[in-house]
């Protein structure tokens, strides 16, 4: 089942947050001269026009890119997204649209790395092959990416990130994602895994946490941002990253980013954050 389409979400607080924290841990790794490899395991059509029916439903992004897009004392980690937001509109003074995690990895990657990435939608797939297929660093495939990363890992390169980002559409999806971490942590057990979840339901997060901690994965960061409290009724309140093997200092960035994206995206001033280990 394949109904989930992202260009209705695309800019909200869930991708605000993701990809903050997606630029910091990019930053990092390939901050040191060495190759690295870059492994989405579900990577949407890599970016989305804000002005289509898609996005003007709802227009999520009000809640998300719209609200910290001229935004003053960002910290580095929400500059380090916006400054890219800004070139993907070509200088546009308003935000008419929003880029991909694929195509926000992209712009942090060296002529040396290589880029992976999964997308089973045929007309996602299509539209992310259109955006980013020219690029010879990038493959993109169309295979059940919680399955086609295992073979990936570990990379010739010995150093990796691997974007785990579903939609969570069916029951048994998360732990479909645990199985897939904990197959692929076997195999390579020094990279670096991030993934998202949706904070709907506090119980189900508890779970999720709960089921990846229980992997035995030496260091995992939790990193959550909340727009309005839990339980509300309201729909997605909050998302949050789970970081497998962190590298080093970027929960000091992330610390730093958390509060403020709180303070500024909180709906009514209910923002909230948690940083946990
Ligand atoms: C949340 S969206 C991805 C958004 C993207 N990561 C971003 O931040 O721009 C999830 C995508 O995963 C795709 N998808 C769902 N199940 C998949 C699977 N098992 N393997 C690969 N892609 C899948 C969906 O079609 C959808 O486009």
């Amino acid at each position: 089942m394949l109904s989930y389409q992202h260009a209705y979400h695309a800019g909200n607080h869930a991708d605000v947050l993701k990809h903050v924290v997606l630029l910091a841990l990019l930053a990092k790794l390939a901050g040191k001269d060495k190759p690295l490899r870059y492994i989405e395991t579900h990577a949407g059509a890599g970016g989305y026009d804000l002005r289509a029916p898609a996005a003007r439903k709802n227009r999520e992004y009000l809640g998300g890119i719209g609200k910290i897009w001229n935004a003053g004392g960002m910290p580095e980690a929400v500059a380090r997204l916006v400054d890219l937001v800004r070139r993907y509109n070509d200088g546009a003074t308003t935000v008419e649209r929003y880029p991909g995690s694929p195509w926000l990895a992209r712009e942090m990657l060296r002529p040396t790395d290589s880029v992976y990435l999964f997308e089973l939608h045929p007309a996602e797939n299509r539209a992310l092959e259109h955006a980013l297929g020219a690029d010879r660093r990038v493959t993109v495939l169309r295979v059940n990416g919680l399955e086609g990363c295992i073979g990936l890992v570990p990379p010739p390169e010995r150093r990796g990130l691997v974007f785990v980002d579903p939609s969570y559409e069916t029951k048994d999806e998360h732990s479909q994602v645990v199985d897939a971490l904990h197959k692929a942590h076997r195999r390579f057990a020094t990279g670096t895994y991030a993934i998202w979840y949706p904070v709907l339901e506090r119980r189900w997060v508890e779970r999720f946490e709960r089921a990846v901690r229980g992997i035995g994965i030496d260091a995992v960061d939790v990193y959550e941002l909340r727009v309005a409290p839990d339980g509300r009724g309201e729909g997605l309140t909050g998302s949050g990253m789970i970081v497998a093997n962190p590298p080093w200092r970027v929960r000091e960035e992330l610390a730093i980013a958390l509060p403020w994206l709180a303070r500024e995206l909180g709906v009514d001033g209910g923002g909230s954050y948690r940083i946990g280990d």
